[in-house]
């Protein structure tokens, strides 16, 4: 089960009132919308968007029933301001991102379209796509693409970057070793690939030894750090003086993104830190709710 993270947190720092237009640009399963729709009343909107349209879809049921009115979009938040545009609507008073994926995504990544699942757990054997689409066209990038195609420089350069893993350069050599003899198909194959490259030491560590290639691979196929950062834009120019905008971050990549985008706000003077220290989970939320342990929540108010 999803369980929303730094919930009480998000709602207070947010500060929605009745009647608001608040979006959730990353709306999951809901957890957070449930709340916000509570609090914004009959008179209020909630704009949901996801990138994934199986989530959305189980987003609506969640939300069946709240008495604020709604609105559902199926797109990646990088195009969160044309989006709006397309809905007539010219302001919002809070829009709020919860990074990073589902539990959902780990749990049950099949679509209609993917019966297999989409590979973003080394934990289950699926195909390796890692990919927020529900379909899949000739121009979405896979994770198979990526390992298969790409020259070992790239790989090395990917898996450095986004996973910050520092034996990039061997699993990006024993990927493409891999790949001569049998091209790298499920999320299996690789973690094998990645087995081999690493020394006999890092193979049970505390965190798993496939966890930051697999991360950096995610990053990759769905751009994360660059829709978020077009996503942090595109919120700022919906968002009305005295809104707020708040942001969950999982890793280090995300919290520098977020950081950065809030402290050229700050000092261009059109915005103002609400926490000047990100918030992070208390410790029984961390345990309660494993998945809370890296978040930090940040909240930017619009001044000008
Ligand atoms: C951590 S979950 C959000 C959970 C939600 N707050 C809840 O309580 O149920 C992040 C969601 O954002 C979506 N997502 C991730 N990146 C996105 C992007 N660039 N554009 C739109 N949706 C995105 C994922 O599909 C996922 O459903």
């Amino acid at each position: 089960m999803h369980v929303p993270v730094l919930l009480q947190s998000t709602i207070e720092l947010l500060n929605i009132k009745e009647g608001d237009k608040v979006v959730d640009a990353t709306l999951g399963l809901a957890g957070h919308s449930q709340e916000i729709a509570k609090i914004l009343g009959k008179t209020g909107l909630l704009i949901g968007l996801d990138a994934d349209a199986s989530l959305l879809a189980k987003a609506k049921e969640n939300l069946k029933g709240v008495p604020c009115q709604t609105i559902f979009i199926n797109t990646n938040f990088r195009n969160l301001a044309g989006a709006l545009d397309e809905q007539g609507i010219e302001e919002v008073s809070a829009v709020l991102f919860d990074l990073g994926l589902n539990s959902e995504h780990f749990d049950s990544s099949e679509t209609a379209c993917l019966p297999l699942g989409r590979g973003f757990t080394f934990q289950k054997d699926e195909p390796l796509l890692m990919t927020l689409a529900s379909e899949i066209s000739e121009e979405t990038l896979t994770a198979k693409e990526i390992v298969n195609t790409w020259d070992e420089e790239n790989i090395a350069d990917i898996i450095y970057g986004y996973g910050e893993e520092r034996l990039s350069r061997r699993i990006a050599h024993a990927i493409v070793e891999a790949r001569k003899k049998k091209e790298i198909v499920t999320t299996f194959d690789l973690v094998e690939v990645i087995k081999s490259a690493m020394p006999a030491n890092k193979l049970h560590g505390k965190t798993h030894f496939a966890t930051k290639t697999f991360q950096a691979l995610r990053i990759t196929v769905n751009d994360e750090i660059g829709a978020l950062k077009e996503g942090l834009a595109g919120a700022w120019i919906k968002l009305g003086c005295g809104g707020r905008v708040a942001a969950i971050s999982f890793h280090s990549l995300e919290a520098r993104t977020v950081k950065n985008f809030f402290k050229d706000k700050v000092v261009s003077g059109e915005g103002e830190l609400v926490n000047k220290k990100a918030i992070m989970p208390e410790r029984e939320e961390e345990i309660s709710n494993p998945r809370s342990r890296s978040a930090q929540l940040r909240v930017i108010q619009k001044i000008k």
